[in-house]
């Protein structure tokens, strides 16, 4: 069966507590909404945020250690994510593989630990610029769902999340074609790697707006949306949402 849509906003850095009337906006203006939504904001704001989400918008952490406590100074463990409200977790965002040198070992044990907690893991892979050049796309997204995805996935716990690295945050996109090339390969390799392949989530994300939304989402084996820049004003997102 055909997954239920979701809206991810995976708002990075950015934010603060008087952001989350963006969320309470979000709140008020899609309860009903045809797809899920999801906000992932800092860490500091889970809390908050759950507190003004309504029940319509579901919160998320950006990461998390793949221990359940000890000594990882600055780090938050699946269990303590769960604990301040969220329900989700991004995990092996490009951006903490590039800056953290996460590899798909790490995110594989960080996934597992959010399944433990009763997070839904939102695993994210992703070509460099180079790596599309070179003709090595869809090696290195079979190469990174192989290595990413844990035992014990499921379509309920697990959401993967299509991010062509050169496409994020540069406001520029695939063609459709190459959209469809990836997620298409990616279904094909969840079967077997993943209960439920068909009703497995897949997101794409990189450089969606509200302008290109609807056109993305029309693509075959595209399940929703992993939103930065313009997840961070309910009016963008919120367009967003609707477009789903
Ligand atoms: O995780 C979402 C992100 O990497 C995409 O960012 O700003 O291009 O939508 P953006």
């Amino acid at each position: 069966m055909a997954p239920r849509k979701l809206a991810a906003g995976n708002w990075k850095m950015n934010g603060d507590l008087a952001a989350l009337a963006e969320i309470e906006t979000l709140a008020k203006n899609h309860a009903g909404a045809g797809c899920d939504i999801l906000i992932c904001p800092p860490a500091v704001l889970i809390h908050p945020a759950q507190a003004v989400a309504g029940g319509v918008v579901a919160i998320g952490g950006q990461d998390c250690h793949a221990k359940s406590a000890g000594a990882h100074t600055g780090d938050i463990a699946a269990t303590q994510l769960r604990d301040a409200g969220a329900t989700h977790v991004i995990l092996g965002h490009s951006e903490r593989r590039a800056d953290h040198g996460e590899t798909d070992a790490d995110v594989n044990a960080k996934a597992q630990a959010a399944h433990a907690a009763g997070l839904i893991a939102v695993i994210c892979v992703g070509e460099t610029e180079a790596q599309r050049d070179a003709g090595e796309t869809l090696n290195v997204i079979a190469t990174q769902l192989a290595g990413s995805i844990p035992a014990g996935a499921t379509a309920a716990n697990t959401v993967i999340a299509y991010e062509p690295v050169w496409a994020i945050g540069t406001g520029r996109t695939p063609t459709n074609d190459q959209i469809a090339e990836v997620h298409a390969l990616m279904r094909q390799k969840l079967e077997g790697a993943i209960a439920d392949a068909a009703g497995t989530r897949l997101l794409y994300g990189g450089s969606v707006k509200p302008s290109n939304a609807a056109e993305i989402f029309a693509i075959a084996d595209v399940d929703g949306a992993l939103v930065g820049g313009a997840s961070l004003k309910a009016s963008d997102f919120g367009a967003i949402i609707t477009a789903l």
